[in-house]
């Protein structure tokens, strides 16, 4: 399940302000031009110039997927490449980690590119004449890396693409499925800590990127890496994103976490983006709560409920009565607190002024229950008895997705891993 990054957290490693790029000759002039209230369409016939983007302001903070998403032709592809320096900005700066990459040499940015930043494209860019492995391990011998480091390397990233012991077939004899594997391994196996990635799952069918995804975001929870992802799969940036870019015509017009954009979208354009997303109007809490792994009695003392979290994996826990009435939720830290200062009772550490929501609550009400904590929310039934929770992968995840595949029941500690950050 994906984990959520604390705002702020280690700071913007990637910062873009005012970004712009003009594809043709009259480059200044088209954004003098766009800047004056006219269009895109209206600047390009007026100069014959396209621009890419326009005025992207943005950061990514560390170990979050930030995901940039928009229609055909909105300048996710040029924006992604402006990161990088593939392509060149008309205006504005990257700063990587602080420092800007615009002033930097062209052996620099290539150095970068190569220690730093992965790239990994739709069609994998996979050399048809060499093995599996050899394709792996390309970044790794640009790098100078040594053969027998190299091997090791290789052979765990295609461990963790399910795909260990293959290394030696050939680039042809593997399927579109595989093909895409080893792609995502090789950007693994290098080691860069920024990974940038223009709509790597495109191209599969929806089951096998739906299992991608999956792979993809249980490798990221494991070696957590930058990812700035594209995508014009709104499904897919809501499962993936910890963070959302949407663009339009070049400038990005809203940025929030899922529910963000989910319960506030900033303008009709988003919205329309959007209104496939309506199972949140017909699902409710029901169909996407879970039990929860453990509870705590209020009678409890603070040592015992802090140890069956622990074991449990738990940062937080329900607090029910004798009658399985919620009372309240108690996190991780408060009762480690107040089991310091000595107290005997659990009570001290319960907050009690949590959200509830009833089993036929549309999700459209759960989801704004999650904009500001991330914290489990709990299903209450008849004579206010705890039914069931509901962890924030597993609402978003009944928001995009129809029907069965939600039934399959989600991890119950989903909400209360994201939290561990
Ligand atoms: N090399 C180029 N020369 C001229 N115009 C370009 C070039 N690359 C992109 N553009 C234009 O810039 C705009 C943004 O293109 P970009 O490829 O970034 O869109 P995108 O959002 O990635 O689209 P898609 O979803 O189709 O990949 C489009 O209007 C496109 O026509
Ligand atoms: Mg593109």
């Amino acid at each position: 399940m994906k984990e959520h990054v604390a705002s702020g957290s280690g700071g913007g490693v990637i910062r873009a302000q005012r970004l712009c790029r003009v594809f043709g000759r009259h480059g200044r002039r088209a954004l003098e031009l766009r800047r004056s209230g006219r269009s895109k369409a209206e600047v390009e016939k007026e100069t014959g110039s396209t621009i890419g983007v326009f005025d992207a302001s943005f950061e990514v903070h560390e170990g979050e997927i930030f995901v940039i998403i928009g229609l055909s032709g909105s300048g996710k592809s040029t924006l992604l490449r402006l990161i990088n320096r593939l392509i060149e900005p008309t205006e504005g700066e990257v700063y990587l980690a602080g420092e800007s990459i615009s002033r930097l040499s062209g052996r620099r940015v290539r150095e970068i590119r190569r220690q730093k930043m992965g790239m990994v494209f739709q069609h994998f860019g996979l050399l048809p004449n060499r093995s599996v492995l050899d394709n792996i391990t390309f970044g790794l011998e640009i790098q100078g890396v040594s053969t027998g480091e190299r091997r090791k390397r290789g052979e765990e990233a295609l461990e963790m693409v399910g795909l260990g012991g293959q290394g030696n077939k050939q680039i042809s004899e593997l399927s579109g499925g595989m093909k895409q594997r080893v792609g995502l391994a090789r950007a693994l196996a290098t080691g860069q800590e920024i990974l940038l990635m223009d709509e790597p799952f495109s191209a599969l069918d929806p089951l096998i990127r739906r299992d991608m995804q999956n792979l993809f975001l249980d490798i990221q929870g494991e070696v957590r890496r930058t990812v700035v992802f594209v995508t014009h799969d709104l499904d897919e940036a809501l499962r993936l994103g910890h963070r959302v870019a949407i663009m339009r015509d070049g400038e990005i017009v809203q940025v929030g976490s899922p529910e963000e954009i989910l319960t506030a979208p900033a303008d009709g354009y988003v919205e329309r983006f959007i209104e496939d997303v309506d199972y949140a109007k017909v699902r409710h809490a029901e169909a996407v709560m879970v039990d929860p792994k453990e509870v705590a009695y209020e009678a409890e003392g603070p040592r015992v409920v802090l140890r069956r979290m622990k074991r449990a994996g738990m940062s937080s826990i329900f607090v029910v009565d004798s009658d399985r009435r919620l009372v309240g939720l108690c996190e991780a830290e408060e009762v480690a607190r107040i089991l310091e200062s000595g107290e005997r009772s659990l009570s001290g550490a319960i907050d009690r002024s949590v959200p509830s929501v009833r089993p036929d609550t549309p999700l459209r009400e759960v989801l704004p229950l999650f904009v500001e904590r991330k914290l489990p929310v709990a299903v209450v039934g008849e004579r206010g008895r705890l039914e069931g929770i509901v962890v924030r992968g597993a609402l978003i995840a009944g928001l995009t997705t129809a029907g069965s595949e939600v039934e399959e029941p989600q991890e119950a500690d989903g909400a209360v891993r994201e939290r561990e950050r």
